[in-house]
């Protein structure tokens, strides 16, 4: 009598254990069919701003964390501001924040691990995540973007760069952005 009251209250204690569980890896992951998930309707924007990384003068945006001999290795943080047009005074649409660093020893090509968060409009907020491939010295520069949140969620897409002013003195440089990403 005892023991099947014990088993009893055993079993109970695995159908609540096991429910406790089930609950868990419920609320851990949830499939959706894509129709239901997502609104039908993919859209493409186009993005068009002047990226600035100042390096001379008393109010740079780009910081050397690390200088290597003949720059293998050499890496900056950056907080450079994004305008709509390629002056300095220009307005200021976003901010570009991140990292760049030369992994290589041949052609300059930085690595780029940036985040684009703009401040513009109905994109205030939004970001999109650039991580690339930048041969500096090549006149059209393909990145891909491989994300993005608020407006920019399930974003994917390219940016193409495009050096429009650099200063050889100080090494300040200007760089037009043509950015397409699709998104929901
Ligand atoms: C870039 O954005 C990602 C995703 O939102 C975030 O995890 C990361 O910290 C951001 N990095 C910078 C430098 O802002
Ligand atoms: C963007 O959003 C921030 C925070 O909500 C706000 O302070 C700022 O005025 C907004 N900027 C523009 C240009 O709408």
């Amino acid at each position: 009598m005892a023991f099947h009251f014990f088993s009893n209250i055993f079993s109970i204690y695995l159908i609540l254990i096991s429910a406790f569980f089930i609950t868990i890896s419920a609320k851990f992951s949830e499939q959706f069919a894509q129709m239901e998930a997502m609104p039908s309707v993919n859209k493409m924007t186009h993005l068009h701003f002047y990226f600035h990384d100042i390096i001379g003068g008393k109010n740079p945006s780009v910081y050397y964390i690390f200088r290597g001999k003949n720059n293998v290795g050499t890496t900056a943080m950056i907080d450079d501001p994004l305008t709509e047009g390629t002056e300095h005074g220009s307005k200021i649409v976003g901010r570009a924040q991140g990292m760049y660093s030369f992994p290589t020893k041949t052609e300059p090509a930085l690595l780029m691990v940036i985040n684009f968060s703009f401040l513009e409009g109905i994109y205030n907020g939004s970001t999109i995540s650039i991580l690339g491939r930048n041969p500096v010295l090549q006149k059209v520069r393909e990145m891909p973007i491989v994300g993005g949140t608020g407006m920019f969620r399930f974003s994917h897409g390219y940016a193409l760069a495009k050096t429009a002013h650099f200063n050889p003195k100080n090494g300040d440089a200007v760089v037009e952005y043509d950015v397409y990403v699709m998104h929901f």
